[in-house]
């Protein structure tokens, strides 16, 4: 908190390169008014859809204020017959649709308009309860089960939610004043999780406020997410932009994330629960993410990570003002293991800790977890990194009898704030070199001649999420 109030200035700073960003809208505009000339509007998608309809066909009503839940479901129910027959695309036109839960299908694309606004209802009716995840055992806020996320599936496949940037806005404050306040009988809903699904893409678009986590796929494979905008705001609880959870094969590209948690969370289910479904998230690629986390991580590895996180390529992102770089999060009842993460390119600017993993995060769903899982950390790389005015370089800190091991540093200079009174780097309980890194690291990172490390290398293939191909689809004019 003390952090957070020093880092006004760099909020301005933030928000001169959000307007930068806003500026790239301008040729977005250029480019919409091509398409509606031609009468189409273009998009890409893994894949493009025989059948089309509107929400406005099954009695949606765009005045913010009529609920659609059963004109968004009735819609979907009705597309779904399409799926062996070329698939279906359901057309959100511009207005504010207000809504509950509803339940996507299989060979499904659901479509935004740029100036539709998808409003979740604050009604606590319309988001039925759920059973909790088998990896976590409860809900993330409470034991028992959980209200179902505005936008929900489980056991599909090929399914697009995208748009020409249009908006899901989770009406969040709701809940976080209830979660505050603690009134909240169930966990609070997420904007849009998926589960046990596959060929799933989440493309330009703008998510705000949700309640608690914005994009949560679980228990998925085959995942692309790109050109999303989420915002929240900085001390909204538990507001974590993207989480994949036991995930195989996932593209986070194009991404800006500003939020009152970790930009990205990788996370693979929690203490017993997470080591007795026991799936990993892996083959994980992250890419060209700009980041403000005042109070969190840019990229967070755990600390729910009890089916394991193994074989994550970081590169090209950008922070500001945010607490931690990529940060492991881990503790003593995880089990399982964080393993095989490749960062490259980063830049920093304004952070309390560059490098920061420990192995004792506290929370445990419940009494029953065993004291002796320990996680094993291993072949963690870094290089090719510059950060400004940071607090603490690095805060390792692994666990006693059970050391970190195969960290390594490589290229990457920190400077240090003129404030700081605090040693740039602290470690205890960890093993692994450093190549060309100031300021001089830790004494158990010891710096090794340039050319001498091995392990520090990002991979040279490709991951095969990373060669899917997005075809050019649309949607005709004649739907606005
Ligand atoms: C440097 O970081 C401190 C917080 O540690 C912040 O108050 C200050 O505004 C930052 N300076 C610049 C130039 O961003
Ligand atoms: C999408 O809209 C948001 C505002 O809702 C804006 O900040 C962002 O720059 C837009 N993205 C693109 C690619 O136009
Ligand atoms: C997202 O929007 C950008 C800018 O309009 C465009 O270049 C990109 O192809 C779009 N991506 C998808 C997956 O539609
Ligand atoms: C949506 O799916 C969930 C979980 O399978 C189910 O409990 C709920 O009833 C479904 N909602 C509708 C409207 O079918
Ligand atoms: C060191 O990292 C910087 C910043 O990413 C990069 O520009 C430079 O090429 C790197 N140097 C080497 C020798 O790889
Ligand atoms: C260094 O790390 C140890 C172990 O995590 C912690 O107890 C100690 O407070 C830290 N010291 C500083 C100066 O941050």
């Amino acid at each position: 908190m003390e952090f957070c109030r020093r880092t006004k200035t760099s909020h301005i700073i933030a928000i001169a390169l959000l307007f930068f960003i806003l500026g790239l809208a301008n040729s977005r505009v250029v480019e919409s008014r091509k398409q509606r000339r031609s009468n189409l509007f273009d998009f890409q998608a893994i894949n493009c859809r025989k059948h089309s309809a509107v929400l406005t066909d099954f009695g949606g009503k765009g005045d913010g204020i009529t609920s659609n839940t059963k004109a968004f479901q009735s819609a979907i129910n009705h597309l779904s017959q399409f799926a062996p027959d070329g698939g279906a695309q359901l057309i959100v036109p511009p207005g504010k649709w207000l809504t509950g839960s509803f339940n996507l299908t299989s060979h499904f694309t659901l479509y935004l308009h740029q100036n539709a606004v998808i409003l979740a209802s604050q009604d606590e009716s319309e988001y039925p309860i759920i059973e909790p995840l088998a990896s976590y055992g409860r809900g993330r806020d409470g034991p028992g089960g959980r209200y179902i996320s505005l936008i929900f599936g489980t056991n599909l496949v090929d399914v697009v939610i995208t748009g020409g940037n249009g908006t899901i806005d989770g009406q969040g404050s709701y809940w976080w004043d209830k979660f505050h306040k603690e009134e909240l009988k169930y966990t609070r809903p997420y904007l849009i999780e998926i589960l046990y699904s596959q060929q799933i893409q989440i493309t330009n678009l703008t998510l705000i406020n949700s309640p608690s986590w914005h994009v949560h796929p679980v228990y998925t494979r085959d995942i692309i997410i790109q050109g999303l905008t989420i915002r929240a705001p900085v001390d909204s609880p538990n507001t974590d932009g993207i989480n994949p959870d036991s995930c195989t094969n996932t593209r986070i590209e194009d991404c800006f994330i500003v939020s009152g948690d970790d930009c990205i969370a990788v996370k693979s289910g929690w203490d017993e629960y997470g080591i007795k479904v026991g799936l990993p998230t892996q083959q994980l690629v992250i890419r060209r993410l700009t980041c403000i986390s005042p109070d969190s991580a840019v990229i967070a590895l755990g600390s729910e990570m009890s089916g394991g996180i193994k074989d994550v390529r970081a590169e090209d992102i950008t922070a500001i003002a945010s607490q931690s770089g990529v940060r492991i999060k881990t503790a003593p009842g995880r089990g399982a293991y964080v393993k095989d993460i490749y960062v490259r390119r980063m830049t920093m600017h304004t952070m309390k800790y560059v490098f920061w993993m420990a192995g004792s995060y506290g929370e445990h769903p419940d009494e029953g977890y065993d004291p002796k899982a320990l996680p094993v950390v291993q072949n963690i790389n870094f290089k090719d990194m510059v950060a400004e005015n940071v607090t603490i370089a690095g805060n390792l800190a692994g666990i006693e009898g059970d050391p970190f091991t195969g960290i390594c540093i490589s290229n990457v200079s920190i400077g240090i704030s003129s404030f700081s009174k605090k040693k740039p780097w602290n470690c205890s309980d960890i093993e692994g070199v450093t190549s060309n890194v100031s300021p001089q690291p830790c004494s158990l990172l010891p710096d090794n001649a340039p050319g001498s490390l091995k392990g520090c290398d990002f991979p040279e293939d490709q991951l095969p999420i990373e060669s899917v191909p997005l075809k050019t689809c649309s949607v005709a004019g004649k739907y606005f």
